[in-house]
């Protein structure tokens, strides 16, 4: 597995235990499609600790200065160890990796859950420049989302944000919050977040002909298809499954095909 290196341009806490890094890579400017992934060393060059790389959506590139951003969350050894990196920096990562979410419809409505909103800002942001119009829900925990509001702002584009806390944007949780999911039935939609969240829009969304599709986060060991660590039950028909990789067949997959045991 070829691993590439970037240098980091910025890492700055945009919220509690919330970050986002910005990595300069032509490379990666160059070649990342939506929906892809990055897998970080998320230690010191020749240390091994934690040995797994980390897996991290693309949120967003700038391709005029040949920059791309990551949104991390700080969870443990691996990203405590990211959010210590400074401007000048050099990370080693191997990507992009995993399959290209490919749009079709020129209409298309985003629906995430916490850190789940990186590859879908990712897919506004071409929906903007390609002129589809685009629609986002977010839903977060808490106000530590507050600046990706900003960003999403940013992009002019129809937006509804739900807060489990008060005094930020709606109350409530986002599958609750999608009582006027019937304006967009010529819509497709992905969506990524947690598995209860996503269980909840397979209930929600099942009367739906239209693609659903779930861009799904797994934890992950090589990344590239070898370990089957990140196996996840796919449906076949009516009663049978099989196991697709969410690395390597994925991450995206049909919301209505996933098995969430
Ligand atoms: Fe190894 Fe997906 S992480 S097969």
């Amino acid at each position: 597995m070829k691993s590439s290196s970037g240098e980091i341009v910025n890492n700055n806490k945009i919220g509690e235990d919330l970050y986002k890094i910005d990595i300069f890579s032509p490379y990666l400017c160059k070649n990342s499609k939506l929906g892809q992934f990055i897998n970080i060393k998320c230690a010191e060059p020749k240390q091994y600790d934690p040995l797994l790389r980390r897996p991290f959506a693309i949120y967003d590139m700038e391709n005029d200065f040949n920059v791309v951003t990551i949104l991390y969350q700080l969870k443990g050894k691996g990203t405590k160890y990211l959010s210590g990196l400074v401007k000048g920096d050099v990370i080693d990562f191997c990507g992009p990796l995993g399959q290209p979410v490919e749009l079709e419809n020129n209409k298309v409505l985003l629906i995430g859950g916490g850190i789940g909103i990186a590859p879908l800002f990712f897919i506004a942001r071409q929906c903007v420049n390609q002129s589809r119009e685009v629609h986002i829900v977010a839903g977060f925990k808490d106000q530590s989302y507050r600046l990706i509001e900003r960003d999403i702002m940013r992009l002019n584009i129809n937006y509804r944000i739900y807060c489990e806390q008060e005094n930020w944007a709606h109350t409530g949780q986002v599958v609750d919050g999608l009582t006027d999911i019937g304006n967009f039935d010529n819509y497709d939609i992905y969506c990524c977040g947690p598995k209860p969240m996503l269980k909840a829009l397979q209930d929600k969304l099942s009367f739906r002909q239209g693609k659903t599709v779930a861009i799904l986060e797994e934890w992950m060991a090589c990344g590239v298809g070898v370990c089957a660590g990140c196996a996840v039950k796919i449906k076949q028909g009516e009663d049978r499954f099989t196991y697709k990789k969410v690395c390597s067949d994925g991450p995206a997959f049909n919301l209505m095909e996933v098995v969430f045991d």
